[in-house]
């Protein structure tokens, strides 16, 4: 049996006010307050399906999100935690929009146009997806739009090290085929870099491990990295190696074994280089008990798969669930890590007068 995770004030929030016929199928309440009294909204988009996406203006964060088991069952398949104080206290990027700079710069230091930027260190001796308050930690203002809704959040010049002002908008949008649409615009006043992603924890049973989950990428080739996790430049072939998930594997079916490049990451938390250009299919994940399967579309060239493995039993998340090692994973449609230190990845930079635009969906069905 699958357990319903969402909690009763939760519960009110996402489901007390579905939408009326022919009303809008976005509702918004009150998530709460933060610490010094700003207030955070919860948006709660439906497809009048059975599927519903809750989304908070902290982090543009995605805090719910329902999708039907092969009994035509909805039940939540996403970590996070009953109110914001909770998020407040710390979570590990929870369901949020990760930015400016999702994912690793090496040494927290990059050039452009001659110029060195140098970003907070948060990570070793790296800086990691945006700073010490990146993206996951603003405010964004929201609008409802386009059939969804549309957070913006403007990171200020020299905000966490980054140079030039950016606007950046993210329009989410529940679709009649189940599918959570993710569409990302920005645009900067001055030559910048931008990677922007979506932070998820993904548990298609809801609960326990994600080991059984069966994982197919569409990818022949992944970025090595150094014990820090920064690509090491290489765009290796995953062929005969613990990262070939050309064909569905079960994630523990090698994820413990002897290898460099998983004890670097204590499990996948690697990028892969996906097949194919444009919008594309780039992983499909399949959870057996419950029948569950959500696969990911995107635009972006690369994937990082990152298996929960930093998740310790420390956090006590939705319903008072506790979040395990491995009780999760993620999916971050996104460019390479460290781009803006590797010329031949592909470019992370944003110049005035031209637009960030990058699309990516997960798409919920069962077999
Ligand atoms: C990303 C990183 C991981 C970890 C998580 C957050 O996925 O690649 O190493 O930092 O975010 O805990």
């Amino acid at each position: 049996m699958v357990r319903f995770l969402v909690p009763a004030a939760l519960a009110l929030a996402c489901f007390g006010q579905a939408p009326k016929k022919g009303s809008s199928p976005v509702t918004r309440s009150s998530f709460g307050k933060l610490p010094d009294g700003r207030a955070v909204d919860l948006y709660t988009l439906s497809n009048g399906k059975g599927m519903q996406v809750g989304i908070m203006t902290y982090g543009a964060a995605v805090v719910t999100l329902t999708a039907p088991d092969k009994a035509g069952k909805y039940a939540d398949v996403v970590l996070g935690m009953d109110s914001i104080d909770g998020y407040v206290k710390g979570v590990p990027y929870f369901g949020a929009i990760v930015g400016r700079y999702g994912n690793r710069i090496a040494k927290g230091e990059f050039q452009l146009d001659g110029k060195t930027y140098k970003l907070p260190v948060n990570n070793g001796e790296n800086a990691l997806h945006g700073g010490l308050k990146g993206f996951d930690k603003q405010i964004w203002t929201a609008r409802e739009a386009n059939g969804g809704v549309e957070f913006t959040y403007v990171s200020k010049d020299g905000e966490e090290g980054y140079p030039g002002t950016l606007t950046a908008k993210v329009l989410y949008r529940v679709t009649p085929d189940n599918e959570l649409r993710i569409e990302y615009n920005a645009t900067a006043d001055k030559p910048t870099v931008v990677n922007l992603t979506n932070h998820t924890y993904w548990n298609l049973a809801g609960e326990g491990d994600i080991l059984q989950h069966q994982v197919t990428l569409n990818a022949d080739r992944y970025t090595p990295v150094d014990k820090g996790l920064i690509p090491m430049g290489e765009l290796r072939a995953v062929k005969g190696t613990p990262f070939d998930f050309t064909k569905a594997t079960a994630i523990g079916a090698r994820i413990d074994q002897k290898d460099e490049q998983l004890g670097f990451g204590g499990g996948y938390d690697h990028n892969w280089v996906l097949n194919g250009s444009g919008m594309k299919k780039a992983a499909e994940v399949y959870e057996p008990k419950t029948g569950r399967v959500m696969e990911v579309l995107t635009e972006e060239p690369g994937l990082q798969f990152y298996t929960g493995n930093f998740l310790d039993g420390t956090i006590k998340g939705k319903g008072g669930r506790v979040y395990q090692r491995r009780a999760a994973f993620c999916m971050e449609t996104q460019h390479y890590p460290d781009s803006p230190n590797k010329p031949h990845f592909p470019t992370t930079r944003l110049d005035p007068g031209k637009r960030y635009h990058t699309v990516t969906m997960y798409r919920f069905s069962a077999r």
